[in-house]
């Protein structure tokens, strides 16, 4: 158990008296020895989001997800499915089920998005099927196998009691969930006529899926790492119409908090997850505050199945992100937080449309610096589309769960784990993302050679209004130099070369200009930061920007002073 250390490490050992009241209230929940080891040792046994489950249940404050004690939570969620039709969570016929779940505390995830079919919880006869049965009516035999060989106990668990047994592994890792009502009827998710897409649609009557909803904020009530409901995944189809998505969803917002009024109330767009323009001129109105939460999905595939390889990728990137902004990022200007609650790619890098696509959408996610889940943990589905151990190439994992399927892809992640911003309103201080690498810029020392590391470790930035870029409580400022070598760090700031702008359509490439030549911030293959002609600005659709993208991230931090979660 590793609640409150994480809260208790900067006070202890940084803060001054004014931090005693928030100490005390911490200091009830572990022995008083913990006060006397070094920072260090604590820090071994603190992954993030420890602290959160201290605190809970969440709120929110404007745009903010927050703890009982106010700072800032950011969710860094995974995808955990259970929602096909074997209804069990997927994994446990590959590894221990505690395994699984230590494993995504330990690649620094803080929650988990546990996906779940409605008539888990109002077809009484399917949430009372065993394990066993389940698969056994589906002739997976060979996962019963599995599940008899790494989880036995679950065979002869009813649906539900594997349902609750998964949250309750979960918790023992101090991993926050989300229970997602994915779809009405057991199976893969998502097309226009599965049935299970809008109010009236086959499988999915609203007052059956009100009922439900109200029954597992029931079940999960007095479940402290349960912190929310999403009440719907991605609504879809032709009935869709924004008269009933207000109607059923205040009315589902409003039987989920009188169930369980600790739940963040997490509600979907129409088309996919993907629009929320509907809520631009008209609120929802719900009779509770300090609980609503939007949740938007974006894909590669979002924008079209082949959009990002068509055309220059600056140019997609820039109509992706005003396509975000317009059609949900307003909703943090109107004070909700937004939640990213499904992206992700193709991890092998093969694809282009993916590569393109995530080198695009995590810049943004990490200037929105958004909470957020990733599409997903399962390297594998005991089913899925009529095919047995379907190998999932989103899956953080490989298809056994075993290990990771692409450490650099969760390199790059925990860039957005922890949080940029506190819930302060700074907004000076910058770091410079490079969302290819998940890396920021960072000096090694006084005038060496900047290069690429960790975002928690880099110094912030102040970006002028005379265009320069200085480190912030310093006279240096970024100098470009002849295309190919490093960029310089000066304190003569007034040069042509000292001035960058963000051009492209993407808005991404830091420009500046030695000699009346135009040149642009890169990398090397050592990660050392360059100034090299700008490359693929527009037109070209086969050439790929990546290595000169970078963003201005608004960050709260120091580097040293980072938030504790
Ligand atoms: C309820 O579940 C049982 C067992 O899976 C299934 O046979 C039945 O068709 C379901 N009933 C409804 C109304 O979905
Ligand atoms: C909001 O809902 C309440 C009752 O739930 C109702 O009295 C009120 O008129 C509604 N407001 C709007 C603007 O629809
Ligand atoms: C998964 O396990 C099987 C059987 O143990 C093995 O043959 C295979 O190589 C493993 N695959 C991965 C990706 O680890």
């Amino acid at each position: 158990m590793c609640f409150a250390l994480e809260l208790v490490k900067p006070y202890i050992f940084n803060q001054t008296l004014g931090a005693v009241p928030n100490i005390l209230k911490m200091v009830s929940m572990k022995p008083l020895v913990t006060y006397f080891l070094p920072t260090f040792v604590l820090a071994l046994f603190t992954p993030y989001g420890c602290s959160s489950v201290s605190a809970l249940p969440l709120f929110t404050d404007s745009r903010w997800i927050v703890n009982g004690d106010g700072q800032r939570v950011k969710l860094a969620c995974v995808n955990w499915a259970a929602h096909l039709e074997p209804v069990v969570a997927e994994g446990l016929s590959k590894q221990p089920v505690d395994s699984i779940s230590a494993r995504i505390a330990s690649l620094g995830f803080n929650c988990v998005r546990l996906t779940w079919p409605l008539f888990l919880i109002t077809n009484d006869s399917l949430g009372s099927t065993t394990v066993r049965q389940s698969f056994q009516h589906l002739g997976l035999d060979d996962a019963i196998g599995g599940i008899q060989e790494y989880n036995p106990s679950f065979l002869s668990m009813t649906l539900l009691d594997a349902f609750q047994a998964v949250v309750s592994s979960l918790a023992r890792k101090d991993l926050m969930v989300i229970l997602d009502n994915h779809i009405s009827k057991p199976g893969w998710c998502c097309s226009d006529n599965d049935g299970n897409g809008f109010f009236g649609d086959q499988y999915f009557q609203p007052r059956v899926w009100i009922e439900g909803l109200g029954r597992i904020a029931t079940m999960f009530h007095g479940v402290p790492n349960v912190v929310g409901v999403s009440l719907r995944n991605e609504l879809r189809g032709r009935r869709q119409n924004v008269q009933d998505w207000f109607r059923y969803m205040q009315e589902a917002a409003e039987a989920v908090h009188s169930a369980n009024p600790n739940l963040l109330v997490i509600i979907s767009g129409l088309h996919y997850d993907s629009s929320f323009s509907f809520l631009i001129d008209r609120s929802i109105n719900l009779t509770f505050g300090r609980k609503l939460v939007f949740e938007l999905h974006w894909y590669s595939f979002t924008s079209g199945r082949r959009a990002w390889r068509k055309e220059n990728a600056n140019k997609v990137c820039g109509n992706v992100i005003d396509e975000i902004m317009n059609r949900a990022g307003f909703l943090l200007e109107q004070g909700y937080p937004l939640f990213m609650s499904e992206f992700g790619g193709d991890q092998s890098g093969n694809k282009i449309n993916d590569n393109r696509y995530l080198n695009c959408f995590l810049g943004l996610a990490a200037e929105l610096d958004v909470d957020w889940a990733l599409w997903t943990v399962v390297g594998s589905y005991y089913l899925r589309g009529g095919k047995n151990e379907f190998d999932e190439p989103y899956g953080v994992l490989n298809a056994n769960f075993s290990g990771v399927r692409n450490p650099d892809f969760v390199q790059r992640l925990s860039a957005l784990q922890a949080p940029f911003q506190d819930s302060s309103e700074d907004t000076a201080r910058k770091v410079i993302f490079h969302p290819q690498t998940g890396l920021c810029i960072r000096r090694k020392s006084n005038l060496g050679p900047l290069q690429l590391g960790p975002c928690a470790e880099t110094e912030t930035w102040k970006y002028t209004p005379q265009k320069t870029l200085m480190i912030t409580g310093t006279y240096f400022c970024l100098q470009a130099d002849q295309p190919g070598e490093p960029a310089k760090l000066g304190t003569i700031c007034t040069n042509s070369n000292s001035r960058w702008d963000t051009i492209s359509d993407s808005d991404m490439h830091l420009s500046s200009k030695v000699e009346n030549e135009t040149v642009c911030l890169d990398i090397d293959s050592s990660k050392t930061i360059i100034t090299n002609t700008c490359k693929c600005l527009s037109g070209d659709s086969s050439c790929d920007p990546a290595s000169q993208w970078f963003r201005f991230i608004t960050s709260s931090g120091s580097g040293t002073k980072r938030p504790a979660l």
